[in-house]
């Protein structure tokens, strides 16, 4: 052990019982039967300047809705669906951002991050609270006691696989995308699980708009310091930080900074993971894909070769 590690020890878990299962727990609680979580707190975790609000949000589930890291929670709003009058709303998924022991250790709540989704009217600029989110605005307005209809867990893609100590797992996140990895990192990094000595490294890509939206920027920051030869760790700040040609920086130019040190990672192994809203993938993939070409690769090639060989885990909404 080093002398870092010894520095700040590992948070003991229980119960135990939840490394037992082979396979991951999948759909215990469906639509028509969901489980009546309760909040335990909401909290708003971005300062003054972050654009939009994002909060963690903690759910006490009695150890009745046992989930994996990378799994998610569906939430019924309360309320009646508009498009299908007398029913209640749709489901919506939320990325799980706490391990399986949850943010206590206890085995018994799962913890979201959440952006409230706002509209802007393009015609006045302003906000029209009519057309807001339904879900993400009832759990950033929620507060502690208050019920909440989850289902699931679900999602199987973005698994952290543990078969090798060892490997290396590239992770990377724009916003609340940022949420499985939350919880790959506090297993690795935070946790005493005895099934999982992490000794591989693990490589966090966040892209947020401005310092003000960073998410669990601390809890991150720990870890390079406890773990430097295990864990790095790359922001992105769109709307403060300059990319090489002048532009914005997002997370493909931070990528392609580390572009070579990315692909021989690749080549020898390791876990590519993206998470986030979905249009961060196109910007992504021109990248990679200019990369692969300044390399001489044929990216398609290395894409299908990647996927094959399941390396390759997107979960983008
Ligand atoms: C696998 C998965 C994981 C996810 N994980 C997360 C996560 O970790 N964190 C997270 O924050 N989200 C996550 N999401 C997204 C989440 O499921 C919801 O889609 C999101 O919170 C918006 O839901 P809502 O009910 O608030 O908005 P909705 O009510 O569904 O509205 C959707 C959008 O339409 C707009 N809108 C509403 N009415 C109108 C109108 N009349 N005209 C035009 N626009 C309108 C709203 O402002 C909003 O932006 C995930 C999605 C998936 C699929
Ligand atoms: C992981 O690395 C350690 C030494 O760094 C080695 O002893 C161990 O066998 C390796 N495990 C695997 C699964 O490769
Ligand atoms: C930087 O930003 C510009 C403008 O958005 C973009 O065209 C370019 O591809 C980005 N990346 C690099 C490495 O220049």
């Amino acid at each position: 052990m080093s002398v870092q590690q010894a520095s700040r020890p590992k948070v003991v878990v229980s119960p135990i019982i939840l490394e037992d299962a082979k396979e991951p727990p999948l759909h215990l609680y469906k639509n028509k039967e969901p489980y009546m979580g309760t909040i335990v707190s909401v909290e708003r975790i971005v300062g003054p300047k972050a654009p939009g609000e994002t909060c963690h949000i903690v759910i006490d589930h009695g150890g009745n809705v046992p989930y994996w890291e990378g799994q998610s929670y569906g939430v019924i709003p309360p309320g009646e669906n508009p498009k299908k009058p007398g029913k209640p709303h749709n489901v919506r998924l939320y990325s799980i951002a706490s391990t399986r022991y949850g943010d206590f250790f206890d085995g018994k709540t799962a913890s979201f991050c959440v952006r409230r989704a706002v509209y802007i009217d393009p015609e006045t600029g302003k906000e029209d609270p009519l057309k807001k989110g339904v879900c993400s605005n009832f759990l950033c307005d929620s507060k502690p006691g208050d019920k909440v209809q989850i289902t699931g867990p679900s999602g199987k893609i973005m698994l952290l696989p543990e078969d090798n100590a060892n490997a290396t797992h590239i992770m990377i996140a724009t916003g609340t995308g940022v949420a499985p990895y939350r919880g790959y990192l506090r297993r690795m990094f935070m946790e005493a699980v005895p099934t999982l000595k992490f000794n591989g490294l693990t490589w966090l890509f966040l892209g947020v708009a401005n310092s003000d939206n960073l998410l669990y920027d601390e809890e991150f920051s720990k870890y390079l310091q406890d773990y430097p030869d295990n864990f790095r760790y790359d922001r992105a700040l769109s709307r403060e930080q300059k990319n090489k040609s002048g532009g914005k920086m997002y997370v493909q130019d931070r990528i392609e900074e580390y572009s070579n040190e990315i692909f021989k990672l690749l080549d020898d192994g390791a876990h590519i993971y993206f998470c986030g809203l979905k249009g961060m993938m196109p910007g992504i993939q021109d990248t990679l894909k200019r990369v692969a070409e300044q390399r001489g690769e044929n990216w398609e090639e290395k894409l299908s070769q990647l996927k094959k060989n399941k390396q390759w885990h997107v979960e983008v909404y």
